[in-house]
Parts: structure tokens; sequence; C-alpha cells
């Protein structure tokens, strides 16, 4: 698999005068790299001792992938080649730029390659995954162009929907922005033997949606916006694009028979928060978070998903006559938008609910659907409870003039921690995010996942649109803090001494400083 494409000279023209920016870096534009990767560099971290249940190699480069109807659009994406393993570890995305399908069992020993095929230093995050710093994709491991490095883990987290994408951050700032927005991102599945136990809908019945927004310019250049107004208003509220897009695509109409179904959702979207209802007005139900299943269902009227959160939605069609079309519908908010209504000027979408999937149910009449269970999960319980005793460490959310937001009025650093940065291993703890600016901030803590135990001010500025819609129960890797709000999670630090992030998952927040490393330390 040496035949990439090499990316076209003219990746992104500038089109309507300073408005639109080229998504591409110079370098790409002059590159000589982009030869195959070199065998050089290669670096084993992590678990290097065999056998592997699971042996792949991820891609990452350049590629022409269709995205809108006419000339396909010219990206950055992951493709992967499974060495070994089991024949469904990967469901290949051809002609979408969205990463391919990973599919690993909790247990699983896994190897794998990753391939820097682009023209700058990448990483590959396992967003959510429990994993050594080592092999966690940090910005101070960084993957030179040409390189390869090969990670290995041991699958150790609850059955769930997370995700892999870029998180490099160089001396001038993060590119994990610019690098997901251009194509880098992939769902990633683990199950295990509960879940598996709980029978729920599989195979067609099973969709993993991936949301994520861009916009487009000339003959369907991605562009992301870096004018000088842009590039504040964007280190201000994150990019949003004025496309929705569904695993790389446009909305589509799909036929569904009349049963049960599982959606899950990836929000991975650089800054958008989706608030998702049926557009029929069906409460939705709500059977897993970012950390996997709930203990039972929950029926919410919508749902809220803020970026790098995933939502395990079930939905039956049982009771709907033939015919009936049901859509699952992006409800317009103004949440974190502050600025952009207070300047005029908004690079959104308009203020009308837009389809994200157009369900057409064919009646065809099948088995009876399955019922939801309702006991999904049992193993939460046995989670560290805070007490009395635990520690809780303060976290507030702040704004520094001109340079982005900042956390404990720090920005990011690189690999060093203040002294209130250092946690015990094995211990646990209560963080408190509390958010004094005026925009929303999606925390994510990277190496484990919390509970959320308690939001206060729920109705404080914007989150009154959006609170209903907050699943706060399950577990957890990241957590939306509306303005105004503090929210303290209980996290345990467990198995793995060393660096890990914590970080602002609106990208452009984080590429501009709202990131810092905590430190895991033997007590
Ligand atoms: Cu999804 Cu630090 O990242
Ligand atoms: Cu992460
Ligand atoms: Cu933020």
């Amino acid at each position: 698999m040496r035949d990439f494409i090499p990316a076209r000279r003219t990746f992104l023209k500038s089109v309507g005068g300073a408005a639109t920016f080229a998504l591409l870096p110079a370098p790409l534009l002059l590159s000589g790299c982009q030869q195959g990767a070199a065998e050089t560099d290669a670096d084993e971290s992590g678990l290097d001792q065999g056998p592997f249940d699971v042996e792949l190699t991820l891609f990452a480069r350049p590629d022409v992938t269709p995205i809108l109807p006419g000339a396909a659009s010219e990206v950055w994406r992951y493709t992967a080649r499974l060495i070994k393993g089991p024949g469904d570890t990967l469901t290949h995305s051809d002609n979408r730029y969205v990463g391919p399908l990973i599919r690993l069992r909790r247990g699983q020993r896994v190897r794998i390659h990753i391939e820097n095929h682009l023209p700058e230093n990448t990483t590959v995050h396992w967003h959510g995954l429990h994993v050594p710093p080592e092999v966690d994709g940090q910005p101070r491991f960084p993957i030179q162009p040409g390189a390869t490095k090969t990670v290995g883990f041991v699958v150790d987290d609850r059955a769930g929907l997370y995700w892999y994408h870029p998180h490099p951050h160089g001396d001038d700032g993060g590119r994990v922005g610019f690098q997901s927005y251009a194509g880098l991102a992939g769902p990633l599945i683990i199950e295990d033997d509960p879940e598996r136990e709980l029978d729920l809908p599989k195979g067609d019945r099973e969709r993993v949606m991936v949301l994520q927004d861009r916009s487009f310019a000339g003959e369907n250049e991605l562009s992301y916006l870096a004018d000088s107004m842009g590039s504040m208003m964007t280190r201000m509220q994150g990019f949003k694009g004025d496309h929705l897009l569904v695993n790389g695509k446009p909305a589509t109409v799909e036929e569904v028979q009349a049963t049960a179904y599982r959606l899950r959702i990836l929000n991975g979207s650089n800054a958008r928060i989706y608030k998702l209802v049926w557009s029929d007005g069906r409460p939705v139900t709500v059977i897993g978070t970012g950390g996997g299943l709930l203990e039972a269902p929950e029926e919410r009227p919508y749902v809220t998903l803020a970026p790098a959160q995933r939502v395990d939605l079930w939905v039956s069609f049982e009771g709907d006559r033939q015919g009936t079309e049901i859509q699952l519908i992006n409800e317009p908010h103004r949440a974190g938008e502050m600025m952009g209504g207070m300047m005029g000027g908004s690079n959104n979408m308009s203020d009308t609910p837009t389809s994200l999937l157009t369900l057409v149910v064919n009646g065809t009449p099948g088995k009876a659907a399955p019922a939801l269970p309702d006991r999904l999960s049992s193993d939460l319980a046995f989670l560290a409870h805070p007490d009395n005793s635990t520690r809780i460490r303060p976290f507030r959310l702040s704004m520094k003039m001109m340079q982005g937001f900042a956390i404990n009025g720090r920005q990011f650093e690189g690999a060093t921690v203040a002294d209130d940065e250092v946690v015990s291993l094995g211990a646990t703890e209560i963080w408190e995010f509390f958010n004094d600016t005026m925009m929303p901030h999606p925390m994510h803590v990277h190496g484990l996942q919390f509970t959320v135990i308690s939001r206060r001010n729920a109705n404080a500025g914007g989150a009154r649109q959006l609170q209903a819609g907050i699943v706060d129960s399950g577990l957890h890797d990241t957590v939306l803090v509306m303005p105004g709000q503090r929210v303290r999670i209980a996290l345990t630090f467990k198995d793995f001494k060393g660096l890990y992030l914590y970080h602002c998952h609106n990208m452009e927040h984080e590429d501009n400083g709202m990131m810092r490393y905590y430190e895991v330390r033997k007590p």
C-alpha cells in the first residue's frame, strides 16, 4: 500500500478574497516529502511483547475523496490494513474521508503500526482509552513525515464507542483542529461479553454516525476560515462549517425495517455542539455515553452532544406504519455563539433545523423487535466513590485577552506540570471545572473514564437551551461545562504513571492553549 495519491498543488484555493484561507499549510504546497513512509524511526512503546491478537497498519495520508456532489475534495485521511486479527476488525470507509471503523474486544492485545505520509508531524490519539502515556498519541511523541511508529496496548475499556484522531502541537500552536478538519478521525468500537449478552441490535441494525461540519469553497475545496477577523472569532468560538456531514457525506435517506435499531453517534466536529431530536417528537432513548452503556436506558426530549462526546441511542420503528418518514434533526441553538451574535458576523448555520438522517420505514413484517433491556449494565456500582475525605481539585476556565482560554490561568507549556497538576497513582479525586467565560467548554481528560457527580447552575446563561439533553449519568471522558457552570467529576488514576493531557475539546480552544498536562506519580 505505497500507492497513495500525492496531493494536487491546488489543494485549496482562496476564494472570495481574504475571507477563505487555504486549508493546507505551506509545507504541503512546497512538498518534496511525498515519498513512501520510510522504515525509519520505528519505535515500540507500551506493550511490546507478543503474541498479539490484533495487528494492523494505520496510514495517515493525503487523498482525494468525494464529499459533496460534483468535484472530489482533497483531504487528509486514515486508511488501514489488517495484518492479523478477527475479520471484522476493520470496516473500511471507501469513498469517504472518515477513518475506518476499528472494532476491538476487551482483553485483546493490540499492535498498531502508524505510518505518517503527511507533510508534517502527526500523532494518533486513542480518545477515551485507558492506555499507557507512551501510546496515547500525545504531542510530546510526534511522528515525523515519512516515519512509522508502532504502539501496543491491551484493550481494557468497557464496551463502547471511542475514536482516534491526531494530537500534534508544535511551537506555534496545536494542529489538532487543522488535521482533524482535513479528515483525520475515525471511530473505534470496543465490545465485551456483558454487552454481547444483552443482544442489542447489530449488523445492519447497528449504525455508527460520525457528525462533522465543514465549509467549502470553489470546486468543493475544504476551507478552514482564517482571515484576520475569522481567526480571532475562530479562536473565541471555534470553527464551525456550514455543511453538516455524516460519515463524511451529506445526510442520506435510508430504509429501515419496522424493528429496533442502535445508533452510535460521535461528535467529531471541531467546535459544534449538536442538539439531536427526532422529527416526530418521540423521546430520544439513550443507552450509552462515551464510556459505554448506562445502568439503565434514559429518555430525553433531545440529546446534547459536545465535541468528542459519543452517545448510544436505541430506537424502535415497530409501531410505525409502512412509509413513515422519521428524521434525526440537529436543532439550532445559540449556545456558544455569543461573540458571533454580538459582532454581527457569523460563520454559522442558519436557524433552520437540519436533518442528519432520514429513515423511511419499510413495513415488511419481520420478527418482533427485541425488547430494550431495562438493566443495561451492573459494573458501574463498583466504581470507587468519593467521600468526605476526597480531595477536590479546582480548575477555573478563564479567558486570556486576545490569547484564547486558560485553565487556572495557565496555557499549554508542553510537558511541564505545575504542583497542582500532580496526582497520586491509585487515588480517587474530585475535579471541579468552573466555567468563568462566555463560551461552552467540553473538558476532556486523557487516560481514563470519569463520572459526573454534580452540575451547579444548570440554567446559567446559554445552558438553558441545552441542559435537558445533557446526559451526566454513566462514564465519560469529556464533559460539557456551560458558561457559569460548576461541574464536578470523580476520577481514579489507575495502572499507569506519567504524563497525560487534560484540555478543552473545542479543537480551536485546545490548539490555542486551553490544554495542560497532569502527572500521575507513585505516592
Ligand atoms: Cu480527543 Cu486530547 O483528545
Ligand atoms: Cu483524548
Ligand atoms: Cu473551550
